[in-house]
């Protein structure tokens, strides 16, 4: 939906090294180590700089809530549950998905660099957060990646195809695809029409979601995105139909039931702890047709797809992550835009754990 990436003029405005620098803090003083903290402020701010709002720093509220509920386990490491070479479980204890998510991938991006290929089922970790991430991570190592994640334990959020009440979550999806020259094509969504904070964002800033988005509690369509806030809570709708719908629920197949982890039902269901789990496929590409043969044929798929003339009132045509590569160019010169609510949230979250007001605003 078309929250304008520049923000407002009522936004603070904080350059990405600044709010690194003081999101690092705050985890810090929230008990996390230093590691842990870095992962947390660079997933968390790269996020904010790539135009995804909601998986930025408006979700440190919440985590500090979290953290101070004991609800995430601080400084955790991942924990091997099978190898078989290729195949490969591992368990983040409830930790934070940012430093456990980074840990995972690189694990199996050495497995992927040693065997040409590695499926890997990350399960039980705190927050995975924006999954394009992973996808990057992958993508900078030269790897081509695909990763299922399901939410567990948080009440659902999205309606089925045709259904009137949430019995899914916004189970996100990424491919990530390396290019020799240029950043990496990062294809990287929730499967419902956006993902639930934006919607949060929405609220914050005033805006109404555009028709076709959400569901009331009574199952009939709204455009009020707090909805999905606040009791009795209504549902995001899938994004493309029947096809969004049945990638959401495939999701939740691959990333809950393959990783042992477990499917969205009644049996696990706790009320608020957000479980992520993720399937991800990491592949050479070296190893399957040569690095030359692959990088000439997705610059040429490329650059066919973007000579598409547009149609009135609507492009440039893009390849999935290039906006986001226009929306960080842009913030990186005037800052990343933060919603007074969002701020104000940080300032609040910083307080609790006992860091003052940053100096830089
Ligand atoms: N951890 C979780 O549980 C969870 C759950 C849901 C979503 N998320 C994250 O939320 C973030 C936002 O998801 P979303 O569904 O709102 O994203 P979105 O609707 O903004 O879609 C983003 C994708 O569409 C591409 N895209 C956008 N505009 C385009 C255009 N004009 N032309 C071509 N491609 C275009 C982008 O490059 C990107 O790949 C993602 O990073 C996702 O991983 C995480």
């Amino acid at each position: 939906m078309a929250l304008d990436p520049r923000g407002s003029a009522d936004d603070v405005r904080v350059s990405r090294e600044d709010l690194q620098g003081y999101v690092r803090e705050i985890f810090s003083a929230a008990g996390c180590g230093e590691r842990e903290a870095g992962l947390i402020a660079e997933h968390l701010v790269l996020a904010n700089l790539l135009g995804h709002d909601s998986h930025g720093v408006s979700l440190i509220k919440l985590y500090v809530r979290m953290v101070r509920e004991g609800k995430i386990n601080l400084d955790q490491r991942v924990s091997q549950v099978m190898d078989a070479g290729s195949l490969l479980t591992l368990d983040a204890s409830r930790g934070f998905g940012q430093a456990l998510g980074h840990e995972a991938m690189q694990i199996g991006i050495e497995r992927a660099r040693q065997q040409g290929s590695v499926i890997l089922a990350l399960r039980n970790s705190h927050h995975l957060a924006r999954i394009g991430h992973w996808a990057e991570m992958c993508a900078e190592a030269g790897l081509v990646s695909i990763h299922f994640v399901n939410v567990l334990h948080a009440v659902p959020t999205v309606a089925p195809y045709a259904g009137s009440d949430a019995r899914l979550n916004t189970n996100p999806f990424a491919i990530g695809v390396p290019r020799a020259d240029k950043p990496p094509m990062i294809l990287d969504f929730a499967t419902s029409r956006v993902a639930q904070g934006k919607m949060r964002i929405a609220m914050n800033r005033g805006v109404q979601a555009p028709e076709g988005y959400l569901l009331d509690a009574s199952g009939q369509p709204s455009v009020d995105p707090s909805v999905v806030y606040r009791s009795p809570l209504g549902a995001l709708l899938p994004f493309g139909e029947h096809k969004g719908a049945g990638l959401g629920f495939m999701c939740d197949m691959l990333a809950g039931a393959l990783s042992g982890a477990g499917t969205l039902h009644e049996g696990h269901m706790e009320q608020d702890v957000y479980i992520n789990n993720m399937l991800s496929i990491i592949i050479d590409p070296q190893r399957l047709g040569g690095m030359e043969n692959w990088c000439s044929e997705v610059e040429a798929g490329a650059a066919y797809v973007k000579a598409s003339p547009p149609r009135a009132g609507m492009g440039p045509v893009l390849v999935p992550g290039e906006l986001e590569q226009s929306v960080a160019q842009q913030r990186a010169l005037d800052g990343i835009p933060v919603d007074r609510e969002t701020w104000q949230s940080i300032l609040d979250a910083a307080q609790q754990v006992g860091v003052g007001l940053p100096s830089f605003v």
